[in-house]
């Protein structure tokens, strides 16, 4: 007997899954979906059985992600346990390297789709590893993700952690969290490294712990620019490129953040590395637009420019592409001859070609030109067949 329902996709959801987009948008062919099963046989206008969906009712958007196009469907829904945890285990191989090289104790191990993990991500904070779940589909899978964590650990030879903590989203895509492993309560803070230099984490709020680990490979691949270069971290958040400046033998360092509590939490992160000689540190609270403004006599070796997608300084709304829009003569003026500019794009919605086309056409008249570009990469390495897992873009601008 089929276990599976069958269920009919929209051609162009179909069109798009064969070319290996894995996701099937709401539309009203997913409005026929069934609402209890985990697993749905995806099939096309003649019953021809194409994918092995797993189902997500409640999702606004993403109504079913893609499990497997290939082999028999049917057995590989039954084969599921396995494969889940030898996609874990292939997935944890793939960091091992960085693991065990100890240089940061803030890795992704898992990386949704990218590692054939729809919907899951799961990020190691030293003893803490959480488990993000973006897909319903792993409410009714709980037990056998848990299982096949556990084995895969085991198999992969990467020691179980002392807390491994699930966030997912409840029916009213609220995020929730729960300790699967380790004591009850997480721990209110606690200290990790990246690269050798310590952070303060917080866990109150359920995403903003005070690292993005996301940008750990980002910086190690921009270490060399930092020597000797008086450096400007606008929209700096807890001081990780600014740490990761004084790290790496910049002369001055200046962060720049709207927060408060971001550029205290900054100073605490400071405190907590006690070889870093804090008079090379100066902190700004002030709007990166304001900042700029006023800033008509100093000038940098290098800028770091990581606005947040769309922000907001009280007065005007922005997103990251305006602001360079509008800032670049200004930016311009504050590098230094042979200074470099890295700007920072964070979002999956502008490509990184349409990016480059926009600042290179701001830079037509200036004395700036792109010498590098970079794109999620290392333990965040997304994939070509989703734009949404290659969200970072990084340009760095050499002046004349
Ligand atoms: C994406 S985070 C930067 C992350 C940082 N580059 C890192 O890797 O740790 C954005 C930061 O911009 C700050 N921010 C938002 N709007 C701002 C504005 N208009 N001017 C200055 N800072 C702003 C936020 O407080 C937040 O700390």
């Amino acid at each position: 007997m089929n276990p599976l329902s069958r269920v009919t996709l929209h051609p162009a959801s179909l069109k798009h899954i064969k070319l290996g987009h894995p996701w099937v948008t709401k539309d009203q062919y997913t409005d026929l979906f069934p609402k209890r099963e985990p697993f749905l046989l995806g099939v096309d206008a003649k019953g021809q059985s194409t994918a092995l969906l797993m189902n997500d009712p409640n999702h606004p958007t993403i109504k079913a992600r893609v499990w497997t196009l290939r082999g028999d469907l049917i057995e590989q829904s039954r084969l599921f346990p396995r494969t889940l945890k030898e996609r874990l285990v292939q997935s944890f191989k793939k960091r091992r390297e960085i693991i065990n090289e100890k240089k940061r104790d803030n890795v992704c191990l898992v990386f949704e789709e990218s590692d054939e993990l729809p919907g899951i991500q799961i990020l190691t904070l030293g003893p803490i590893h959480q488990i993000f779940l973006y897909s319903g589909f792993w409410h009714l899978k709980k037990r056998e993700l848990l299982q096949a964590l556990n084995e895969a650990y085991i198999e992969a030879e990467i020691p179980l952690p002392e807390y491994l903590v699930i966030q997912k989203r409840n029916q009213n895509q609220m995020t929730e969290r729960e300790i699967w492993r380790g004591p009850k309560r997480l721990p209110e803070s606690m200290i990790i490294q990246e690269f050798g230099i310590n952070y303060e984490l917080r866990f109150k709020d359920n995403y903003d712990h005070g690292i993005y680990t996301d940008m750990a490979a980002i910086r190690e691949k921009l270490a060399d620019l930092f020597e000797n270069s008086k450096v400007l971290n606008l929209y700096c958040y807890t001081g990780a490129f600014s740490l990761y400046a004084l790290k790496n033998g910049a002369s001055e360092v200046v962060s720049v953040d709207l927060s408060k509590n971001y550029l205290d939490w900054l100073d605490h992160n400071l405190s907590l590395n006690p070889s870093f000689d804090g008079t090379k540190h100066t902190r700004v609270e002030a709007s990166a637009l304001d900042y700029l403004k006023a800033c008509k006599e100093e000038s940098f070796d290098l800028v770091i420019c990581d606005p947040p997608s769309a922000s907001s300084d009280g007065k005007k709304k922005m997103n990251a592409l305006q602001m360079y829009e509008t800032q670049m003569s200004k930016l311009e003026k504050i590098v230094r001859p042979k200074g470099r500019l890295v700007l920072v794009l964070n979002t999956h919605s502008i490509s990184m070609n349409k990016f480059e086309a926009k600042i290179r056409s701001l830079c037509e008249k200036r004395p700036l030109k792109i010498v590098q570009t970079l794109v999620n990469c290392d333990d965040y390495k997304g994939v070509k067949t989703l734009p949404e897992s290659r969200y970072l873009k990084i340009l760095v601008l050499q002046k004349d």
